[in-house]
Order: C-alpha cells, then structure tokens, then sequence
C-alpha cells in the first residue's frame, strides 16, 4: 500500500454503501474488484443477475450498476475522498462498466453536495405504499431537476395529460405481464415469500416489501405479488393524484444507461433527503412500444430511462443486500 492508497477498510465500507443501491428486482447485479497496492475500485455487471425476458439489452442492469457507482461517489466524498468515474474503460468487455479512481480530497468543500447526500443512501427504500395527494413544492422539484441535469440527464415533471397516459401504460404493462409466461416466471424467480427482516435469502424482493394491495388502480404502482398471491396482504387507498416524474436522456447507448442510473440515484436521494417517499417505475418501459409512448413528443427528452413515483408517505421497507465479500473482490 503507499501513502495514497485508499486502503482496503475504505474500499470495504465504500462498497458497502455502493451495495445499497436499488436494483432491478434487487438483483443486485454489479462486482467490485480493488488491488490492494491500487487507488481504483473496478466496478462489473453480473450477467448471472440479469433478467433476459424483462431486460434482454441490459439497460436496466446498467441503470442499477450507475446508481451503485454513485453511491461510491457519495460515500468517498462523505470520507473527504474524491472518487472520478472512466465509465466503459475497455472496449474489449461490456461488463466492465467503470473505474472509479480515489484521490484524498485537495479542497476539503468541492464535494459537499455529495456528501451531505450519504445519510439519505441508508434511509433510501422503494415505497409501494400509498401516498398523501399533498403536492410536492416547487422548490424542491426544482432540486431534483438540477440533481438530475448535474449527472448529465433530463427530468421532466409531465402535466394532468401525460400524467394520465403513463398510467394508462403502466396499466397495459401488467396485463402484457400477466400474459407471458416467461416474465412471470422471471418475477417468481426474484420474489421471495418473507414475512420479516434477516429469515431470507440475501437478494429478491421479500413479499413483507410488496405493500398493500391497491384499491382501485389510481397509482402507477407495481404488484409483485401477481404471479402468486399472497394470504392475509391487507388493502388500501392510494392517491387519486400520483406524482411521477420522468427521467431521461438524449441518446440510448450503454455510456447513456450508467449515466442514467447515476442521475436516477442523485434523484432518489435528493428527494430522500428533502423527506420524500420514492419509488422507481420500469414497468411499461420493458416493452418498447409502451417505452415510446412514455415520452412528451413535445419535450427534446430523446429516450425514458425511468418513472419515478414521488410523494409524502412511509418510506418503504429495507430489503436484504449480499454481505460485501460476497461482492468485492481484493486482489
Ligand atoms: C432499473 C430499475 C427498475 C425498477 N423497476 C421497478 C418497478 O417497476 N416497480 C417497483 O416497484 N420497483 C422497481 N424498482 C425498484 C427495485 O425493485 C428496488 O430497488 C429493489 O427491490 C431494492 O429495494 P430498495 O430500492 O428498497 O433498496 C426498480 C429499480 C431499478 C434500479
């Protein structure tokens, strides 16, 4: 190690903080692999966790993997570290998605946004329970648009209108969902019958993190519990005005998708730490013809890349991740 390794301790609790990214189906799909003499964290997809059915181009694994890389930005930069991202590094392998170099900090400020962000990176859960029909102020609407441009992405808050057709296509999503096979098994594969914290296995999503059923269908909201059915899942209202925004970017390519995810977590977090309930919303956008649809033809937004359902409500429960030696390799 010299003088300006990072050492492997940081390495270790920068990984665990990465590790608390969400994920598709919290598949959590990324491995981190550090030499111990070095001062970078390499950062890889793991293309066992993928979902060939819901995600067959792996954008949404990217999206997963750029929001667990800014989560080691936050976290080095709560550290006084300053963490610099060379995504895509070797033209030669695609699960190579990044390699964050660690300096110690020269200008003990130059990182404080990011910093104040890291209590938010363990108090962040996706909430599927119903929210309050309170507004969101314009304030801090205007904080997650700048949180979202800052990572090089757009973020659209669509009128009554748009509002309405994205629920409609969440709406035609899950009845495509319900007709194919393959996709349900997918969700039956990454879902787990828990009723509690620390009795399961380490990834999927536990049915106690399902929410209640939804009366009516007024929110954008997705049931994991489709495929089979839970006994005694109680039932609620949801908001008759859900809030959604839209996250996009100009172009589609994999460099797009890790920048997406790294907006979506700055987003995520940003609202988290304005008191905020989110819940990220991919459903109508694994078919690509809802996927379209999504976007406000009149906004220079080229491709949607996430619906992220925000609101005054619980916060939703933490969901198990893999302990950190299962992720990290030290070489
Ligand atoms: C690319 C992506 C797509 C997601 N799609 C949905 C979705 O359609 N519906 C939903 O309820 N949650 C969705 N999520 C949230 C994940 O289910 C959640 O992150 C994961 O279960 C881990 O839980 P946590 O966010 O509470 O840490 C998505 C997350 C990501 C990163």
């Amino acid at each position: 190690m010299t003088l300006h390794s990072p050492g492997t301790a940081l390495v270790t609790s920068l990984v665990e903080d990465a590790t608390t990214a969400p994920s598709m189906h919290n598949a959590q799909p990324w491995r981190f692999l550090h030499r111990v003499a070095g001062d970078t964290i390499e950062v890889y997809a793991d293309p066992a966790r993928s979902m060939p059915r819901a995600d067959p181009r792996h954008r949404a694994l990217h999206l997963g993997v750029g929001a667990a890389v800014f989560n080691l930005r936050v976290g080095a930069a709560w550290r006084g570290w300053s963490a610099s991202v060379r995504p895509l590094p070797d033209a030669e392998n695609p699960w190579f998605l990044a390699e964050v170099t660690l300096r110690r900090a020269t200008d003990p400020g130059e990182s404080d946004d990011l910093a104040a962000l890291r209590p938010a990176l363990w108090r962040r859960h996706t909430s599927r329970h119903p929210f309050s029909d309170e507004r969101i102020p314009d304030a801090i609407l205007d904080r997650l648009r700048s949180a979202a441009l800052l990572e090089g992405a757009h973020l659209l808050l669509p009128g009554p209108w748009h509002t309405d057709t994205l629920r409609g296509l969440v709406h035609d999503a899950e009845l495509s969902e319900a007709m194919d096979a393959a996709l349900r098994a997918e969700i039956t594969n990454w879902t787990r019958l828990q009723d509690r914290r620390g009795d399961g296995p380490a990834d999927g999503i536990p049915s106690y993190a399902f929410g209640p059923r939804q009366h009516g269908v007024s929110a954008p909201v997705r049931d994991f519990d489709m495929p089979r059915r839970v006994t005694g899942r109680s039932t609620a209202d949801f908001e008759q005005r859900p809030q959604i925004v839209i996250l996009g970017t100009a172009d589609d390519r994999p460099l797009d998708w890790l920048r997406a995810g790294q907006a979506m977590q700055r987003v995520l977090l940003q609202a988290t730490f304005d008191g905020l309930a989110t819940s990220p919303i991919s459903q109508p956008l694994e078919w690509p013809e809802l996927r379209e649809t999504a976007r406000d033809p009149r906004s220079a937004m080229g491709f949607v890349q996430m619906l992220i359902r925000l609101g005054y409500g619980p916060v939703g429960e933490a969901t198990p991740r893999r302990p950190v030696a299962d992720v990290l390799n030290l070489v």
